[in-house]
């Protein structure tokens, strides 16, 4: 952890701000220290370099698993492609420019693939998770000068209100317990005129299998899944046979990258979260117009997206 970063945070219960002790320094890095709010008193941790303000991983231990597990496997600076680089661009509309200068909060930061991106396009950073994912994330990026890495609850956010320029959440809110609150809980934390852009599922024709198999993973041992999950890996091959591979990914839908570490991983990542809602897109719009958000627009639209996923994009008044 940064001494830089007081500047945004809040005490999570009452708004107050921290007074900090370290215990540990490595370089320029807190290791071991305590935060205490001024205010209330409550105390939040500093571990491994880390501030932690919650005290468990709660619903999203299959994530805590996954990120450590597959940490290098989505990060372009780690697997040599622009993959990254390239959906963020797709699912937000920002371009490196947008970025330059500006203080940015990743919503569900996971093991840290997009906010790797925006702290090479010259953001400066702030990645919040619930779960260990933070290990993964802190290991691949934490140490640059513009990246902070927080393990907190979406719904619990420690930071000042009116804080961040832009924020963005990708593949994030529909794993909470409640994907419209989880939207609403960042937004004042957003300044007035900063920008706050979406990936969340929608409704696909392939999830109606997938949604019965979900009843039986989401109960199995995560460890168990994840060897199930290999499955992806051949049949990947059984898939792509014209016609009968449509009808076998019909029946058992399974990621279908050409990477075969990156179709186990989100073949793992599509079974197992406790939650997964899907949405439609005026819904979504629908949010950002009770925020009282303009400028709502979508990306990402090609003939699937306007089922399967929703990348939407406003600025708060
Ligand atoms: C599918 S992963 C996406 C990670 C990253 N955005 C990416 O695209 O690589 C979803 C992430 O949301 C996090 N998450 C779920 N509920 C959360 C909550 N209440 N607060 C913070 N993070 C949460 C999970 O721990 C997980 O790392």
């Amino acid at each position: 952890m940064k001494e830089k970063i007081l500047n945004f945070l809040a005490c999570p219960e009452c708004g107050g701000m921290f007074d900090l002790k370290v215990a540990a320094m490595e370089d320029l890095e807190i290791k071991d220290g305590c935060l205490s709010c001024k205010n209330c008193g409550k105390a939040f941790p500093i571990k491994d370099f880390i501030p932690r303000f919650v005290d468990t991983d709660k619903y999203v231990d299959s994530f805590s698993f996954e990120w450590n597990k597959f940490y290098d496997v989505q990060m372009d600076i780690l697997n040599n492609t622009d993959e990254s680089e390239k959906t963020f661009l797709w699912k937000t509309g920002w371009k490196p420019e947008d970025m330059k200068g500006k203080l940015i909060l990743d919503v569900g930061v996971g093991a840290g693939r997009f906010a790797d991106v925006v702290s090479r396009w010259g953001g400066e950073v702030v990645g919040i998770d619930l779960s260990f994912a933070v290990e993964a994330a802190y290991k691949n990026i934490g140490q640059r000068d513009n990246v902070h890495i927080i393990q907190a609850d979406i719904f619990h956010l420690p930071f000042r209100k009116e804080t961040f320029n832009l924020a963005y959440s990708i593949g994030v809110l529909h794993h909470t317990p409640d994907t419209k609150k989880a939207f609403q809980s960042v937004v004042p934390f957003l300044k007035k005129g900063g920008e706050f852009a979406v990936f969340i599922y929608g409704y696909g024709h392939y999830h109606y299998f997938s949604d019965i198999w979900r009843k039986i993973t989401t109960k199995l041992p995560i460890r168990l899944m994840y060897l199930l999950s290999s499955v992806a890996v051949p049949l990947y091959y059984i898939h792509n046979i014209p016609f009968f591979g449509k009808a076998a990914q019909f029946l058992l839908p399974t990621a279908n990258w050409p990477d075969r570490r990156w179709r186990w991983l989100d073949t793992f990542d599509w079974y197992t979260p406790k939650y997964q809602w899907k949405h439609t897109w005026p819904e979504v719009f629908k949010w950002y117009k009770e925020e009282r958000f303009t400028n709502i627009e979508l990306y990402d639209i090609d003939k699937e997206s306007s089922l399967c996923q929703i990348c939407m994009r406003g600025k708060k008044n």
